[in-house]
């Protein structure tokens, strides 16, 4: 994808960390999509739904854009003015308790937002899982712990996160939490590539929470943390 034709939407209103738009681009690159017509996305803790323009004019998908503390009718009026508004459907909901139908998504994105909800073993199976359908994909990009600082998320990290220190955990930590079931074919975590270029686009905004960031970024940010990717197979239909 080509980052470029999304520029006009990034800016330091839209914006609620390191640039989302880098984070979406390189999963998308590294597992292009496969569609079916009629399949839904839904972007979970999308925001201000920069990722799910995104994801709507990358796929030509329905799009469902969940998230907790922007509000649906602040989502719905911003995707009528980009000239999404028939193609994305915002919904404020807490995502440990959504109401969609099951099985109804090929595909679940979740961008800088699953760490706030998702820390607790059995989550996806409970929570995520009964909204897949079979042979669906979620991709997830958060931020969290580089491998060699595992388990000490609390002590690296607390003079910048204060008490939500925790919620950063390594690939492996994530790969361990996400677990098995009888319908996940596959889980992969990874440490991403756009850490760099992602933060310097945030850094480089006057947003006064990227203000507060860059206070901490050369002493924790950059020296213990990472972007980890994730992403889950589900099994095809028996
Ligand atoms: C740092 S912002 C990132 C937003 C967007 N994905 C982006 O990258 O620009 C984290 C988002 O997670 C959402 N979030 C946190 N807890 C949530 C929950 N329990 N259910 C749904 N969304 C949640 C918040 O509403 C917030 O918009």
């Amino acid at each position: 994808m080509n980052l470029g034709d999304y520029k006009a939407y990034v800016s330091a209103e839209t914006m609620m960390g390191p640039n989302s738009v880098r984070i979406l681009a390189e999963l998308f690159d590294k597992y292009p999509l496969q569609f079916v017509s009629g399949d839904m996305i839904l972007d979970l803790g999308c925001g201000t739904g920069l990722t799910s323009i995104v994801i709507a004019k990358e796929t030509g998908a329905k799009v469902f854009a969940n998230d907790l503390w922007i509000s649906a009718e602040e989502n719905e009026k911003r995707f009528a003015k980009w000239g999404v508004g028939g193609q994305i459907t915002p919904i404020c909901e807490d995502a440990s308790h959504l109401h969609f139908e099951k099985k109804l998504f090929r595909v679940l994105i979740s961008i800088d937002s699953y760490h706030y909800f998702a820390g607790k073993k059995g989550f996806f199976q409970e929570k995520i899982l009964p909204f897949m359908k079979d042979d669906g994909v979620v991709m997830i990009g958060i931020p969290g712990l580089k491998e060699k600082y595992i388990g000490r998320a609390e002590e690296l990290l607390s003079d910048w996160l204060g008490n939500d220190a925790h919620m950063f955990k390594s690939p492996k930590q994530w790969k361990e939490l996400i677990g098995a079931s009888d319908r996940i074919e596959s889980v992969k975590t990874w440490e991403m590539d756009c850490f760099d270029e992602a933060w310097d686009d945030w850094l480089g905004t006057n947003n006064k929470f990227a203000l507060g960031d860059k206070r901490h970024f050369e002493a924790i940010i950059k020296p213990y943390t990472c972007f980890v990717g994730i992403y889950i197979k589900m099994k095809k239909a028996l």
